[in-house]
C-alpha cells in the first residue's frame, strides 16, 4: 500500500528522498554509546555532516537505502525535514560500498520536562572517603547510557560506560581529586546521559560524598569465650581510610538471646568488646558517625558456640 506525496516542491538542485511508512525497519538496538550521535528538535530539521574528503556521497539509514525520512542530500551534508520518529537512528554516509561516517540522530525524550534532575531517580554510594562511588538507576532495557564527572579540580572526567544488570544501570566514578582529609565546600557535579534507538536524555545530580558515604561491614568478627563471657574483636573494614583517629566509625553489635529475643550493643571508637554469654550468635555493621547516617549491611551471624556450651554443662 502506498501513501500520497504529501511533501510541497523542492528546488530541483534538492535530492529529495522519501521513504514509506509502512516499510519501517527498527533501528538495531544499541549496544553501545556511538562514537558520533546528534539529538534533533523534535520536528525541527537536522544537518547531519559526513566527515569525509569525498565530494560526493550517498546515504543510507539503519543500514537502508531507502531512507524512512524526508531528506535533502546535498554534497557531503544531509538534511533531515521535520525530525520525526521514524526519522531517528543511524544515518552512514557511503563512497560506492566504502562507509565514510556514521552518525546516531535521535530525538530528545522529555521535549516538556525541565532539563536538569527530574525523571531521574539516581542512587548513589561510596564505600569511604576516597573519592570513588556507585551509581544505579532504572532505565528502559533498550537504552545505553554513560556518564562523567565534574572533578574537583574543575575539569571534566572522562565518559564511563554504564552496565545494565536486572533492569537497572550502574556504573563507578572516580574523582582522582578528592581530598578525603578535606572539607568539601562544593557538591560533586556528576552527568549522566542515554540514548535508545530513537531517543536522548541527559541529567545531572549533585552531591556531596559525606552524604552518599556507606562503609562495607567489618571484617574479622572473632568470638572467644573467656569465662562468664563473650570477647568480641574485628577489624574496620579494609576499604575504610586511615588513620583510625580522623576516620571514626560507630559500631553496632546485634545478637540474639537463647528466647530468640535480640539485642544491640553500640561500640565507638573501639575494635573489641564484651558480651554476656548466653548470646548465641552476633553480628556487626558500622556508620560513619559523624556524617552519612547510613549503616554498613550486616557482617554475617557468627555463632558462639553458647548452645553447644549449654549441651556440654546438661551431660
Ligand atoms: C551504523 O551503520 C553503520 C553502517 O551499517 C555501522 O557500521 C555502524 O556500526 C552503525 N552504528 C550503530 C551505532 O549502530
Ligand atoms: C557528483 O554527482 C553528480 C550527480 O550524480 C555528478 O553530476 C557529479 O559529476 C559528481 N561529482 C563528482 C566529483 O563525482
Ligand atoms: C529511588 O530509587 C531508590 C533506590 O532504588 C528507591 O529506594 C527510592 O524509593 C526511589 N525513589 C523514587 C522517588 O522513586
Ligand atoms: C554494577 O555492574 C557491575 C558490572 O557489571 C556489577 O559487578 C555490579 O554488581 C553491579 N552493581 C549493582 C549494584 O547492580
Ligand atoms: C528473652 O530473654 C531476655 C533476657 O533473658 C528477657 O529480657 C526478655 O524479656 C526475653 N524475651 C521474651 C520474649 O521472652
Amino acid at each position: 500500500m502506498g501513501l500520497p506525496f504529501p511533501f510541497p516542491p523542492f528546488p530541483p538542485q534538492m535530492l529529495v528522498l522519501v521513504g514509506l511508512l509502512l516499510c519501517l525497519a527498527p533501528a538495531d538496538s544499541l549496544n553501545t554509546f556511538p562514537p558520533k550521535f546528534q539529538v534533533g528538535k523534535l520536528n525541527g530539521d537536522v544537518v547531519v555532516k559526513c566527515s569525509t574528503a569525498e565530494e560526493n556521497v550517498t546515504w543510507t539509514q539503519n543500514g537502508e537505502p531507502e531512507p524512512m525520512a524526508e531528506l535533502v542530500a546535498e554534497g557531503r551534508t544531509l538534511t533531515i525535514l521535520g525530525l520525526d520518529l521514524p526519522a531517528a537512528g543511524n544515518y552512514s554516509c557511503w563512497a560506492g560500498n566504502v562507509l565514510l561516517d556514521s552518525t546516531y540522530v535521535v530525538r530528545p525524550s522529555f521535549p516538556s520536562a525541565p532539563p536538569g534532575e527530574e525523571g531521574m531517580n539516581v542512587s548513589c554510594q561510596a564505600e569511604s572517603y576516597r573519592g570513588s562511588f556507585r551509581c544505579s538507576w532504572a532505565a528502559p532495557r533498550s537504552a545505553v547510557f554513560r556518564g562523567r564527572l565534574t572533578l574537583s579540580d574543575g575539569s571534566l572526567g572522562e565518559w564511563v560506560p554504564a552496565s545494565r544488570r536486572r533492569g537497572r544501570f550502574n556504573a563507578s566514578f572516580v574523582d582522582p581529586f578528592f581530598c578525603p582529609f578535606a572539607e568539601e565546600l562544593r557538591p560533586l557535579r556528576l552527568q549522566l546521559e542515554g540514548l535508545s534507538d530513537t531517543s536522548y536524555i541527559s541529567f545531572s545530580s549533585h552531591f556531596f560524598i559525606r552524604d552518599i558515604v556507606r562503609p562495607d561491614p567489618p571484617q574479622e568478627l572473632a568470638v572467644q569465650r573467656r569465662g562468664e563471657h563473650l570477647h568480641l574483636a574485628w577489624t574496620p573494614p579494609a576499604s575504610w581510610p586511615l588513620p583510625r583517629s580522623y576516620f571514626a566509625l560507630l559500631y553496632r553489635l546485634q545478637y540474639e538471646l537463647p528466647n530468640g529475643t535480640q539485642a544491640d550493643k553500640y561500640v565507638e571508637g573501639e575494635e573489641e568488646t564484651w558480651l554476656r554469654d548466653s548470646a548465641q550468635r552476633v553480628r556487626i555493621s558500622c556508620r560513619d558517625p559523624y556524617t552519612s547516617p547510613s549503616w554498613s549491611t550486616w557482617s554475617p551471624w557468627h555463632g558462639t558456640g553458647a548452645a553447644q556450651q549449654r549441651r556440654l554443662r546438661a551431660l
